[in-house]
This record gives structure tokens, sequence and C-alpha cells, in this order.
């Protein structure tokens, strides 16, 4: 029979292409959202080389040693579950810079990785990536201005991450949204002044209460941030990956922002968290988006990030 190929609709682009060699099955897959239950290094090996555009890695921090800090009021354990722990310096870098090199075969040459730390791992993450031949392009200060304060009150109150910024290849022409990031609207960041260039100190709350409506991921990135990491190295088609997704925070923004994603954790009820606010998002971008064609396109991202706000106030 004769195809209509007039009025076929052209398919697509989505992720699950670069998926069709994994043999794993997806945990979840919702059109160009695809989550695995996995262990990242395992699942890295399964995808074709040079098919990501771009990586936000928040790996752990190996700070779950069984010390306290204080949260609203209360002290607490900082433990946040096994995959947490520190297995030693040795061996700690080892698994640092495996996934590191997993992730640059997978790295399109014109892509780039964002990994998130603090001193108890990002020297390492740095150690590995120079070693690797990552071609880094910042290093930004996430400072908090609501950070838990410190109780043994014999040192600073540790009140800042580091996000290292790498680009795979040293030689690419590789994504940033300079414009955006200059000329865009970001009330959440009292440090970004109207129409002045982005600098590389970032402030910013740590994850409001209603973005954890679902429950709560001990080490959740807020939704602010994924915001400008997503808009700021990516562009609409492009696929993103996180390979220690937790709730999912990543994919939430890339989804928003009509990127393509793929998420893999170890955890079965971090992936569960995940499609609950995933598919709570999607029911407000569905009613906010009727039809297809009212979705927001490329060239509209200055629209885009004041509709996130209004939807976070909806959704978050
Ligand atoms: C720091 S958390 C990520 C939180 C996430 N950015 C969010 O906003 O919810 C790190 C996650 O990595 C997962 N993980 C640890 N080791 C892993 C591995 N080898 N492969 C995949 N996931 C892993 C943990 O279960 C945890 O959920």
């Amino acid at each position: 029979m004769k195809r209509d190929t007039k009025t076929k609709k052209k398919p697509m682009e989505t992720s699950v292409k670069i998926l069709t060699g994994v043999q794993e099955k997806p945990y979840y897959i919702q059109n160009d959202f695809a989550l695995y239950q996995a262990d990242c290094l395992n699942l890295l090996k399964q995808l074709p080389e040079n098919s990501v555009d771009m990586i936000f890695a928040d790996p752990p921090y190996n700070l779950s040693n069984g010390g306290f800090s204080v949260h609203a009021g209360r002290m607490v354990s900082v433990n946040k579950g096994d995959w947490d722990k520190s297995k030693g310096f040795e061996d700690d870098y080892d698994f640092h810079f495996n996934w590191l090199k997993a992730c640059q075969r997978v790295l399109k040459p014109n892509g780039t990785l964002w990994v998130s730390g603090t001193y108890h791992s990002i020297y390492q993450c740095g150690h590995a990536l120079q070693s690797l031949g990552y071609h880094i392009l910042n290093d930004v200060s996430w400072f908090k201005p609501n950070a838990s304060p410190n109780l043994s009150c014999r040192f600073f109150t540790a009140s800042h991450e580091t996000l290292i910024w790498a680009r795979k290849d040293k030689k690419a022409k590789h994504t940033f949204n300079y414009d955006l990031m200059k000329n865009g609207n970001w009330p959440e960041d009292p440090l970004k002044k109207p129409n002045l260039q982005m600098r590389s100190v970032w402030s910013m709350g740590t994850p409001k209460p209603a973005e954890k409506k679902f429950g709560k991921h001990p080490t959740q990135k807020p939704i602010d941030l994924l915001k400008r990491i997503v808009l700021a190295s990516t562009n609409e088609g492009d696929v993103v990956l996180d390979p220690f997704t937790g709730s999912s925070t990543t994919g939430i923004v890339a989804s928003v922002f009509n990127r393509k994603f793929i998420g893999i954790d170890l955890e079965e009820k971090y992936l569960k968290l995940s499609i609950k606010r995933k598919q709570e998002m999607d029911k407000i971008m569905d009613i906010k988006n009727p039809s297809p064609t009212a979705k927001p396109r490329l060239g509209s991202e200055f629209k885009i990030i004041n509709k996130i706000q209004i939807t976070q106030k909806e959704l978050f």
C-alpha cells in the first residue's frame, strides 16, 4: 500500500535513537525522556560514541561519614546513603576518573560536561578531568544564601558548591547562549545585574519546599540552578544526559525546554520520585500548551524563562 508521505508527520528526532543499542530495558520512557536503573558505568558503555550534547553530573560527594549538620533548627545526620560513603582517597578518585572517562566517550566533540561538588570531591573530579584531556571552560561558584549553619564553630560555614564546566575537545566550538545569559531575566539571583555579562558566581537558594512536593532526594539540586545550566549550554532538540539523575531535576528542566533526556540512577526510589515530578510537569505543560504547535519554540527562550517561573509557582 502506498503511504501518504505528504500528510504523514515527520517523526520527531528522539533520544531513543541513540538508545537502540542499549541492552538494558529503560525503567521509564516517555517520548524524549528516558530513565534507567543502572550503574552509570554499565549504561554509558552501551551508548554510541559522540552522541550526547551535554552531560550534567552530580556525583556522590563522598561526605556521608557520620557527621552532623543543622536543618530547620534541628541537628541532623549528614549521611545521604551508602552510595555517598567514601571508599578511601584512591578508590574515590578511580570512581570519578572512570565515570568521567565513560562520559567523554559518549559526548560529541563539541559537547560539554558539568560536574558539581564540594571540596570533598571537586578537586578529584577536576584532576581527573584534566588528566583525561577535557578542556575546562569555567568553575562556577554556586553561593547558597540559606546554607545550614556550622555546628562546631571552629571553621567557616560551608555555603557554596563548585560546578566545573568543561568541553570534550580542546578545539571544537561548544554551545554557549551568551545573549540569553546576559540579557535574560534572572530574578532568583541577586548577584546578576540586568543586561550585564553573567559572571561565574551564582547566588541561589537550595530547593524550595514545593520542589519536594513528592518527597525529597537528600541531595536534590534546585530547579533554578539546572534551568541556568541547561539554557546556557544546550539548544532545543539537544540530548542531555545525567549519569547520577537522583530525582531528575536535570530531566525536568531539559524536558520543559524541549531537550531530550537520559537519566541513570542506581536507586529505584529516586526513579519513582523522578517519574512523579515528570508527570506533574507534563500535566502543567499540557494545560498551558493544549496543542503541540503552542509549545515554546527555538528563539523564544526569553519567554520560556518567564513561563517556567509561572509554571514553577504552580508546580513547585
Ligand atoms: C548527588 S545525587 C544526585 C541528585 C540529583 N542531582 C537531584 O537533583 O536529585 C547522586 C545520585 O547518584 C546515584 N548513584 C550513585 N552511584 C551511582 C552509579 N554508580 N551509577 C548511577 N547512579 C549512581 C545515587 O543513587 C544518587 O541518587
